[in-house]
């Protein structure tokens, strides 16, 4: 058995000490973005620093804690706080939770996160689903041996973010009367926001959004044949020859203002998915 089915398999024994519930939907929750927990009926919430290999979380704007319950009567497992590259985890960290999420019978994950507009006909306070991603992380979370029980050495990537789930995403959001973007989500490593001239770039090559996770969690979600879902919130206009100065904390607050567009559109797709 590879080290990291070994790691895995403690993850899950402890969990397994705690409940035995097998969640078919994962949920990870990005930068401000916590409040889709207020409407999960709990059955059980792990601190993240309690699992064993799990990483703990160190931005103070993150709680670190696995939590077990229902969401419009679905068994659900959701990350409330997650890890970035820029904290210095290495991407086997910060994906690790996802491989444990597959092992506890999730099949379909969601993804959110905050990032920045490239395309300028998004504002920010814009809900965007992920139609695809570009990874300039520099680094992949699965370069070295390949488990090839856990998935294949050459992942396909054509349907990075399931056409599915993001049909019954576009059709709950409509349903809602909520207006949301699509485009593509490219990944920089950070912590520093990017310079006028990499916004620049980033438009050029593709990218409708920015920001500096959720593409790891997305590659391994895939290498285990998991079903992904992504929702950006777009907290800032990344136009280049229009740059204003962004701040965390203007970042967090439209963040938290848009959150529940996509908390109410997040939960219409769970009550809508067959698992
Ligand atoms: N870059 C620019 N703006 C952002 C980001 C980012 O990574 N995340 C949220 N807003």
């Amino acid at each position: 058995m590879t080290e990291l089915r070994q790691k895995i398999n403690e993850a899950i024994k402890f969990i397994r000490t705690k409940t035995d519930m097998k969640p078919g939907i994962g949920i990870i929750l990005g930068t401000g973005l916590g409040g889709l927990v207020k409407e999960i009926k709990k059955e059980i919430v792990i601190d993240y620093g309690k699992i064993p290999h799990f990483p703990v979380s160190t931005v103070e704007s993150h709680h670190g804690k696995l939590i077990f319950g229902t969401l419009s009567g679905k068994n659900i497992v959701a990350m409330q706080g997650r890890f970035h590259m820029y904290e210095g985890y290495d991407l086997k960290q910060v994906t690790f939770p996802v491989r444990v999420m597959k092992f506890l019978g999730v099949e379909s994950l969601l993804i959110s996160n905050a990032a920045g507009a490239l395309n300028p006909l998004f504002q920010k306070g814009d809900v965007m689903i992920m139609s695809d991603h570009i990874n300039l992380l520099g680094d992949n979370p699965l370069i070295g041996p390949n488990d090839d029980e856990l998935g294949p050495r050459f992942p396909d990537m054509s349907e990075a973010y399931s056409k599915e789930l993001i049909a019954l995403a576009e059709q709950s959001a409509l349903d809602l009367k909520i207006r949301v973007q699509k485009g593509v989500y490219v990944a920089m490593p950070g912590p520093n926001l990017e310079t006028r001239a990499e916004y620049r770039f980033l438009r050029t090559i593709g990218a409708d959004a920015v920001g500096m996770s959720t593409v790891p969690e997305d590659i391994v979600a895939v290498h285990m044949g998991m079903k992904v879902l992504g929702f950006s919130i777009l907290t800032d206009e990344c136009f280049p020859d229009a740059l204003k100065p962004a701040l965390l904390e203007e970042i967090l607050k439209v963040a938290m203002k848009a959150e529940p567009k996509m908390t109410a559109i997040m939960k219409e797709v769970v009550k809508r998915m067959k698992n």
